[in-house]
């Protein structure tokens, strides 16, 4: 087991969950770089890190000064979405493994580029995957194995919903956020893209998508803070796709699917009911009490990893990297999964701007490219 040198690039929000993560796999993995066009921010984190570790790891203002002076094995984007691909490709063409926060990009020129540049970078064996923590909460890893196992029958529907709030000062934090440049989109692509990936894992291919998007609760925003969705599966499962971040306090994410022998719902990432014909009478109501916080920990967590952390979540989806990168194969989140991901997330955009129903193949084609996208006006009636 190799132990390996890793660089984040991005030093806010989420930069700072992936410096815990990385400072929890101490035994595999050595922060070595951290890069920020705000290098005082990048300062600031090395500072921490120098206190927890007694090393202080290097500090760098772009990808492009971090290869040139530093040869990490590892490095992780944890930047606005819209900067991703640019700077996954520098890292991979120089011979790093790579791990990219959620969502892959936010353009699909970009990240059909990637795609090219990971199958590239396989042959020469280094693994990129891109975020999805919740693929490996316990809730999730149960219904996706209960799916593949033929314990649902037919999955014939999905019902996913993100109920969420994001107060102005949220928007006004980054002015990145709330862009269709670097955001590329709101609700849906921001915080839904989780649930959108955990829905495709579930159901499998989607073919077609109808939606609607609207901006209503929030002010200086060009992207959507609710968005709806119809989509189709290749397996003839349909489901309804839900996000925002207009619906103050905020609820918790749920996901149910449904198929011909068995049932299950994920409420707020804890596995709340699960019910399959073939052992109904053990599992009939097993899950039923569900989320709370023991339930939604009920798998061991790794030796020295804090549970309670909200980066444990990332380091399950570490270890896959981690383990993938040793044995020689694909991680659980490919770049073709994310981009799939992505292709659904812009099919809502581009079928809510075209007032109809588009194909997800012909968005990953890029037919829709240069669509130019915004969220349409809606005839409010006045109250
Ligand atoms: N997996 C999750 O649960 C999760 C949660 C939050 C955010 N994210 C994702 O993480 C990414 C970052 O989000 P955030 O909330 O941390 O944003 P943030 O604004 O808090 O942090 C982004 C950081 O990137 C830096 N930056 C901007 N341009 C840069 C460049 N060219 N080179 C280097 N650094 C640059 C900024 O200075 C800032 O420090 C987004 O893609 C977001 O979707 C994922």
């Amino acid at each position: 087991m190799s132990n390996l040198s890793t660089a984040i690039i991005g030093c806010g929000v989420i930069g700072r969950t992936h410096v815990e993560a990385v400072l929890q796999l101490a035994d595999r993995l050595t922060l070595t770089a951290l890069v920020d066009v705000s290098t005082e921010r990048a300062e600031e984190l090395a500072d921490v890190v120098e206190e927890s570790t007694g090393a202080r790891p290097g500090v760098y203002a772009t990808v492009q000064e971090l290869v040139a002076s530093d040869a990490p094995q590892l490095v992780v984007v944890a930047t606005p979405s819209g900067l991703h691909v640019e700077q996954a490709v520098v890292a991979l063409e120089a011979g790093a493994h790579v791990l990219i926060e959620k969502p892959l990009d936010v353009d699909l020129v970009r990240a059909r580029r990637l795609a090219d540049a990971a199958a590239a970078a396989a042959a020469r064996g280094q693994v990129c995957s891109v975020i999805s923590q919740h693929r490996f909460d316990p809730s999730s890893q149960i219904v996706h194995a209960a799916i593949a196992d033929g314990g649902f029958g037919r999955v014939t529907s999905g019902v996913a919903t993100v109920p969420w709030w994001r107060s102005q000062d949220y928007y006004d934090s980054g002015d990145w956020r709330g862009t269709w440049a670097l955001d590329g989109g709101g609700a849906l692509m921001n915080q839904g893209v989780h649930t959108v990936d955990l829905l495709l894992w579930f159901l499998g291919r989607p073919v077609t998508v109808s939606a609607e998007i609207a901006l209503l609760a929030h002010e200086g925003v060009e992207v959507e803070d609710t968005a709806v969705a119809t989509l189709t599966f290749d397996s003839g499962a349909l489901a309804v796709l839900h996000a925002t971040t207009a619906g103050y306090p905020g609820l918790s994410v749920r996901l149910q699917v449904l198929g011909s022998d068995g049932s299950a719902v994920i409420d707020g990432d804890a596995l709340q009911y699960i019910h399959l014909r073939k052992d109904a009478d053990a599992a009939a109501g097993a899950y039923g009490g569900g989320g709370n916080q023991a339930d939604r920990y009920s798998v061991e967590p790794p030796a020295g990893v804090d549970a309670t952390q909200f980066s444990f979540g990332h380091v399950r989806q570490y270890f896959d990297l981690l383990d993938a990168i040793d044995e020689g194969r694909e991680p659980l989140l490919t770049v073709e999964q994310a981009l799939l991901a992505l292709a659904a997330v812009r099919a809502v955009y581009v079928s809510a701007v075209l007032g109809r129903k588009v194909r997800i193949d012909d968005v990953i084609a890029g037919e829709y490219d240069d669509l130019v996208l915004e969220v349409p006006s809606i005839e409010v009636p006045a109250v």
